[in-house]
């Protein structure tokens, strides 16, 4: 197939399978498995790619429309313009999450060199973040799962983040001792979504590991 019916296969797979974005994750696809943007494609589309790389790229199409994640295929996603490695065991990190960030950041505004920790961090998008806006900040990142947490410390490792130091660990076992140790900020977005409802949820949110996600009954577990 060229690349252009191998778009609009992709695009039509899509469609079929009600995923939200058919032309976006189409096109995203193309560019990560050949290579070609949007407008690469235009000039391009009459090309024919190697017989494996089109295997692949159909495999995708097939993961795809059967609900797994677009970012967990790409391996990678943007935060806040920044890049973060993703995949099976991490939380894709959401663009509302960037209140918190920005909230963070008005209210340690004049503090020189903030002292801040990050609870539940994940791939680490919310330390990241702030690490980029403060490089003169003291960042506490701590995440309890091993996957998540090897994805915390390449992210930051990818983002040359020198001022965060990953901790891994359970914050319900270490919340008594950050207390009383003179942060400027002690942030968090925990898992939140009760117990019952996450079944509900879109087929790309199974994928995404229940430790993340599952917040009790009431949502409230991290919150109390
Ligand atoms: C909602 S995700 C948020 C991830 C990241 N902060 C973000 O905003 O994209 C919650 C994270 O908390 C971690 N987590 C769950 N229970 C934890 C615990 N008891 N101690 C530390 N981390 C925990 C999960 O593994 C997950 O990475």
């Amino acid at each position: 197939m060229t690349l252009s019916e191998l778009y609009r296969k992709a695009r039509s797979d899509f469609r079929n399978a009600e995923i939200d974005s058919p032309q976006y994750d189409a096109m995203c696809l193309i560019e990560h498995f050949f290579g070609v943007n949007r407008a690469e494609l235009v000039v391009k589309g009459d090309k024919s790619p190697k017989a494996e790389i089109e295997a692949e790229f159909l495999t995708a199409v097939e993961k795809r429309s059967s609900g797994y994640p677009l970012q967990y295929i790409l391996g990678e996603w943007t935060f806040m313009d920044i890049p973060f490695f993703v995949g099976e065991g991490v939380l894709i990190p959401r663009d509302d999450t960037e209140i918190l960030v920005r909230e963070t950041i008005k209210r340690v505004r004049g503090v020189e060199n903030p002292k801040i920790i990050d609870l539940c961090s994940g791939t680490g998008a919310v330390a990241i973040a702030l690490a980029k806006a403060y490089p003169k900040a003291e960042i506490l990142a701590v995440e309890l799962s091993d996957k998540a947490f090897s994805y915390l410390k390449e992210n930051i490792k990818r983002n040359a983040c020198e001022n965060i130091k990953a901790i891994k660990d359970d914050i319900f076992r270490l919340y008594e001792e950050f207390s009383d140790s003179g942060f400027d900020a002690v942030l968090s977005n925990p898992p939140y979504i009760k117990t019952d409802i996450i079944a509900t949820l879109a087929k790309e949110v199974q994928h995404e590991p229940k430790l993340a996600l599952d917040g009790g009954k009431d949502g409230m577990i991290f919150y109390n």
